[in-house]
C-alpha cells in the first residue's frame, strides 16, 4: 500500500479530486491532509470525504519538528502540495528527497516564484497576451517553483479568454492530469 500526504491552503478542489481518484484503488491511499489555514475550505471537504485532516501553524512548520515528526509517523511514499502557499522548509526537503511534489498553474519557468499564485498567475498570462498556458508538476526544492519538472501539459488560449476562462481551463487540466502523474510516480518504485 502506497501512502500520500497532501498539503493545501485554500479551496482544495485538487485535494478532493485526488482523494476521489484514489478512493477505489486499494494500492494507493491518501493517509492525511495538512493545512496551514484553520478555516480553509479544504478541511470541510476532507470531513465530507472521511479523510483525516490536520491544521498546523507557522511555529509547528518553521520553528519546531512538529510537522516533520508527524510526517515521519505517516511514512508517506509521496507528499503532494496541491494549492499550498507556504515555502517548504529545508529540513523537510532534506528529509524527503524526491518525495515532495507541487503543481503550478502555468508553464514554469514562466510565471513562477514568490507571489505568483492563484489568479495573479492567470492575470499575468493574460496581460502578456500569451497564446498558451498550462500546468507544471515538479519536485520541490529549497527555491520556490524551481525543482526539477516532472511533467507539463499545455493548453491554447484565445484572445477572447478572460482571466476566469484561463483559470477554469487550467483547473480542468489539473483535475485531468495531476492524479494520473501521482499514480505514475507511485508505480515506479
Ligand atoms: C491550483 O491552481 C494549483 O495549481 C495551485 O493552487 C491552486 C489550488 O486550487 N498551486 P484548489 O485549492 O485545488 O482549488
Amino acid at each position: 500500500m502506497k501512502r500520500i500526504v497532501l498539503f493545501a491552503s485554500g479551496s482544495g478542489s485538487n485535494v478532493e479530486n485526488i482523494i476521489r481518484f484514489f478512493k477505489d484503488r486499494p494500492e494507493i491511499t491518501v493517509s492525511c491532509v495538512l493545512s496551514n489555514k484553520r478555516d480553509a475550505r479544504v478541511l470541510d471537504r476532507c470531513a465530507a470525504l472521511d479523510v483525516s485532516a490536520i491544521y498546523f501553524n507557522r511555529h509547528a512548520f518553521y520553528h519546531s519538528d512538529t510537522v516533520l515528526d508527524f510526517l515521519r509517523s505517516q511514512k508517506p511514499d509521496l507528499i503532494v502540495l496541491a494549492g499550498f502557499l507556504w515555502k517548504v522548509p529545508e529540513n523537510l526537503v532534506e528529509h524527503f528527497p524526491d518525495k515532495i511534489i507541487n503543481i503550478h498553474p502555468a508553464l514554469l519557468p514562466k510565471y513562477g516564484g514568490k507571489g505568483m499564485y492563484g489568479s495573479r498567475v492567470h492575470q499575468a498570462v493574460k496581460e502578456n497576451q500569451e497564446r498558451e498556458t498550462g500546468i507544471t508538476i515538479h519536485y520541490v526544492n529549497e527555491a520556490y517553483d524551481e525543482g526539477a519538472i516532472i511533467e507539463q501539459v499545455r493548453i491554447p488560449i484565445s484572445p477572447e479568454d478572460g482571466v476566469d476562462d484561463i483559470a477554469r481551463k487550467v483547473h480542468e487540466l489539473e483535475y485531468k492530469h495531476f492524479p494520473r502523474v501521482i499514480a505514475g510516480l507511485l508505480s515506479q518504485d
